[in-house]
C-alpha cells in the first residue's frame, strides 16, 4: 500500500519519454544474434574504429604514475588547453581555457550540464525534427517544453526559416541545433545560420549547438553556430571525442560556453560525477594535441567518405523506386527514405532484420518527420556497409 502511493509520487516527468528505439532495436538483435542469426549490424553510431593505441599507451602511463584517484572537476588545464585549441583550429572561434571551457562525461554530459544551466522549468525549447532522441529527452527531463521544429526531407532537412518565427512564444528560451545531424548528415550554410542567430539575438535565445560530428564532413566544411559573429555569447558548443577520435567508450567531452554558465555547469558536473576520470583527462588531452593521431582521424574520415561513395554507386547502379538516396552532407548515417513502402518505420526495421537480417533503426524514432525513414550507419566495414545496403534494397524491391 504504501509502495503504491510511493510508486505515485515517482517523478512523473519520465513517462513522456519513450525508451530509446535504438537501444530497443540493439536488444532484439543481440537476442537474434544469441540464437546464432547472422546479423549486419547498421544501427549503432558507433565507430568501427579501434581508438588509436598510442591514447591507450597514455592512459595506461596515467594510471600507472597513480592518477587514479579524483581529478579537477573543471578538467586538467592541459586538456582545456587541448580543447580551446581544437576550437580554434577547426572553427576559427577563442576560447579562455580558464573561464570558457568545462570537460564532461561525453558529449551527451555536456549537453546535459549546458541545457541544465540555462534552462528554467516550463522554458521553450525548440528542437529540429527529425534529431537525435536524447535532445528532446533531456529538455523533458529537466521540466522543458519542447516545440518540434520540421526539418523535411524536400528542405534538405533544414527547417524552413519561417518554421522557426511561427514556433516562437513568449517563453521561448532555448534553440537546440546538431549538425552535421544524427541522423540526417544535414547542415545549413553559413548564411542560414546568420540568419538564424540573428533571430536569436532579437529574441533574446541560447543557442545549444552538438557539434560532435563538426570534424566528419564530405562536402564544404560546416560552419560552427558560434562561429557567426557576435553570436558566441548565447552559444554553448557541445563537443566530444566520441565519434571523431574512435573513443566513444572513454566518456570524454567538452562544453564551451560563455563564463557565467561554465560556472552553473562546473556545480552541476561537481555535485553529479565529481570529474573525468584523470587518466583518461590525460588519453584525451594527447589525442587532440598529437599530430599523428590528428592524420589518424583524418584517415577514418577518408574510409566514412569511401563508404559513403559505396553506398552512392550501388544506389545509382541499382535505381531503386522503393529507396531513396539522399547523400549525407557530414555524419556517418544515411537516412534513407521508404515512405514509397507507405509501412512504419518501425515495421519496415523489424521485418528488414527478421528476414533480411540487417539492423537498423526506425526514423520515427528521430521524430514525426522520420516516419518512413530508416537509418543505416557507416561506422561499419565496407563488406557490411555494401552487403547491407543491398540487402535492404533487394526487401524493398520484392514489397
Ligand atoms: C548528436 C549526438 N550528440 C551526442 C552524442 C553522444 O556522444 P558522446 O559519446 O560524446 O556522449 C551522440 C551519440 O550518438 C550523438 O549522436
Amino acid at each position: 500500500m504504501i509502495e503504491e502511493q510511493l510508486m505515485q509520487s515517482i517523478n512523473s516527468q519520465f513517462d513522456l519519454i519513450r525508451q530509446s528505439a535504438t537501444i530497443e532495436m540493439a536488444d532484439r538483435i543481440l537476442a537474434l544474434k544469441a540464437s546464432g542469426k547472422n546479423i549486419i549490424g547498421l544501427q549503432v553510431g558507433d565507430p568501427d574504429f579501434a581508438t588509436p593505441p598510442a591514447v591507450l599507451d597514455v592512459a595506461f602511463k596515467a594510471m600507472r604514475s597513480g592518477l587514479t584517484h579524483y581529478g579537477p572537476s573543471r578538467g586538467y588545464a592541459d586538456l582545456r588547453t587541448a580543447a580551446a585549441s581544437k576550437l580554434t583550429r577547426a572553427e576559427g572561434i577563442p576560447y579562455d581555457p580558464a573561464s570558457e571551457i568545462l570537460i564532461t562525461h561525453g558529449g551527451i554530459h555536456a549537453y546535459y550540464l549546458a541545457m541544465q544551466s540555462i534552462l528554467n522549468p516550463g522554458d521553450d525549447v525548440l528542437i529540429p525534427d527529425p534529431s537525435w532522441s536524447t535532445h528532446s529527452n533531456m529538455a523533458i527531463m529537466l521540466r522543458g517544453n519542447v516545440i518540434r521544429i520540421p526539418a523535411p526531407a524536400e528542405n534538405g532537412f533544414i527547417p524552413f526559416f519561417d518554421s522557426w518565427e511561427k514556433a516562437l512564444t513568449p517563453k521561448t528560451r532555448v534553440i537546440v541545433l546538431n549538425y552535421p545531424s544524427n541522423p540526417t548528415g544535414a547542415y545549413p550554410t553559413r548564411e542560414y545560420l546568420q540568419k538564424l542567430q540573428a533571430f536569436a539575438a532579437k529574441h533574446n535565445l541560447w543557442v545549444v549547438s552538438d557539434e560532435v560530428y563538426g570534424s566528419l564532413y564530405y562536402e564544404e566544411k560546416p560552419t560552427s553556430a558560434a562561429g557567426i559573429a557576435g553570436a558566441k555569447e548565447r552559444t554553448l558548443l557541445v563537443n566530444s571525442l566520441s565519434k571523431s577520435y574512435a573513443m566513444t567508450g572513454w566518456r570524454v567531452g567538452y562544453l564551451a560556453a560563455p563564463p557565467r554558465v561554465i560556472e552553473n555547469a562546473l556545480k552541476a558536473g561537481q555535485n553529479s560525477i565529481t570529474c573525468v576520470a584523470p587518466f583518461i583527462q590525460k588519453a584525451a588531452a594527447f589525442a587532440l594535441t598529437d599530430p599523428a593521431i590528428q592524420q589518424v582521424t583524418e584517415n577514418m574520415r577518408a574510409a566514412y567518405a569511401r563508404r559513403r561513395e559505396l553506398v552512392l554507386q550501388i544506389s545509382h547502379e541499382l535505381e531503386s523506386e522503393k529507396v531513396k538516396v539522399i547523400p549525407p552532407q557530414g555524419a556517418f548515417y544515411f537516412f534513407l527514405d521508404l515512405r514509397a513502402l507507405k509501412t512504419s518505420s518501425i515495421e519496415i526495421c523489424e521485418r528488414i532484420l527478421d528476414e533480411a537480417g540487417v539492423g537498423l533503426v526506425p526514423g520515427s524514432a528521430f521524430g514525426e518527420q522520420g516516419e518512413g525513414f530508416i537509418r543505416m550507419t557507416i561506422a561499419a566495414s565496407d563488406q557490411d556497409v555494401e552487403a547491407g545496403f543491398r540487402k535492404i534494397v533487394e526487401w524493398a524491391e520484392k514489397k
